[in-house]
């Protein structure tokens, strides 16, 4: 065989095996065994080279330096290619910027009820549930609201149509938190200290301020001893801990059936006053409706529109906003 042909073979059959290593240990062994100073095939050739005729040599010369670059050539280049694995998927630029991920965000309202819980929490107050599906007793009667009070008119109220004269009468979607406090007192003896926090449903009509369903934040404390005062300070607390100290907030006196004396609780609102909640002292037939003795005991409560607190925190105008689940809306929060 020819030196040339020596050459040639050698090249194609280096280059060949270069395209097969599949990692870069293979690299360093074929580079051993194709231009090895001391054993590689190259160095076997040189060596034959000096056998040949003193006229072939520049051409045989010429080509044996275009093996070498071209062995070397390959080697480097498919050592870059394996350092860079994944640009070898067609069409897949791994140095692209990716396709950003869709981060989710909580909802004002959810943020709202957590730190509303966080601060009463830190009040000393434990977190109680009930459900939204709520019998006329716990949502009405245990609460001292008489039969003909307009707050039971079927028309202010979503009555279910499926509703069975159960034990605790007809069902409705409660209109109000106040229910966990029967539950909860129904459970446990005096001392109580819980807030809970929910949805509550009511046919109103729909307006910048209002919506057929909202959540409040409802508050109880008995012990013996609880005063007015507490009450005030409590509220006054949970509105500077959430709205900052600049926050001026009113109390009104009004009524509920299940308070006395009863408050209504107003936060600043532009020029205005808003409406934010109700609040007052545990009327005696509640505690005795749930078997505490009104004799020795005493408490207060609070329902406060989670809703209204959130629009006043961050700065929304419009009530229905929190619920169209616009994302160009929820993202700003
Ligand atoms: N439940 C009342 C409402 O939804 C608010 C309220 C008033 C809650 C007085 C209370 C309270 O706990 O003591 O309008």
């Amino acid at each position: 065989m020819s030196l040339l042909q020596v050459l040639d073979d050698y090249q194609n059959e280096a280059l060949q095996v270069i395209s097969q290593c599949g990692e870069l240990s293979e690299i360093e062994e074929a580079r051993i065994r194709f231009l090895g100073k001391k054993k590689g095939r190259l160095k076997e050739i040189q060596t034959q080279l000096s056998t040949a005729k003193p006229e072939e040599r520049p051409l045989l010369g010429k080509r044996f330096n275009e093996a070498k670059n071209a062995v070397e050539a390959s080697l480097n280049a498919r050592k870059d290619e394996l350092a860079k694995p994944a640009k070898q998927i067609a069409g897949l630029d791994v140095t692209l910027p990716g396709t950003a991920f869709p981060l989710g965000k909580r909802h004002p309202i959810s943020k709202t009820i957590s730190e509303f819980k966080e601060i009463a929490g830190r009040l000393g107050f434990d977190v109680a549930d009930g459900p939204e599906v709520e019998d006329d007793y716990h949502n009405f009667v245990a609460l001292n609201i008489p039969d003909d009070h307009p707050a039971r008119d079927p028309l202010d109220n979503f009555y279910l149509s499926v509703a069975q004269e159960g034990a605790g009468g007809p069902w409705l979607l409660r209109s109000q938190t106040s229910t966990v406090q029967i539950r909860v007192m129904e459970q446990v003896p005096p001392p109580v200290r819980i807030v809970s926090t929910g949805r509550v449903y009511r046919p109103d009509t729909i307006d910048a301020t209002h919506s057929c369903m909202f959540h409040q934040m409802e508050g109880l404390y008995i012990d013996k001893h609880v005063t007015m005062s507490n009450l005030k300070t409590t509220l006054k607390m949970i509105a500077t801990q959430y709205l900052g100290d600049d926050i001026a907030i009113r109390f009104r006196p009004s009524f509920f059936p299940f308070t006395e004396p009863s408050v209504e609780v107003d936060i600043q609102w532009g020029e205005n006053w808003m409406e934010v909640g109700g609040a007052g002292m545990v009327d005696p037939n509640v505690l005795k409706a749930v078997g505490y003795d009104p004799e020795e005991v005493s408490g207060f409560a609070f329902g406060l529109g989670i809703e209204r607190l959130c629009m006043k925190r961050y700065g929304v105008k419009d009530i229905r906003l929190l619920y169209e689940n616009d994302l160009r809306f929820l993202s700003q929060f």
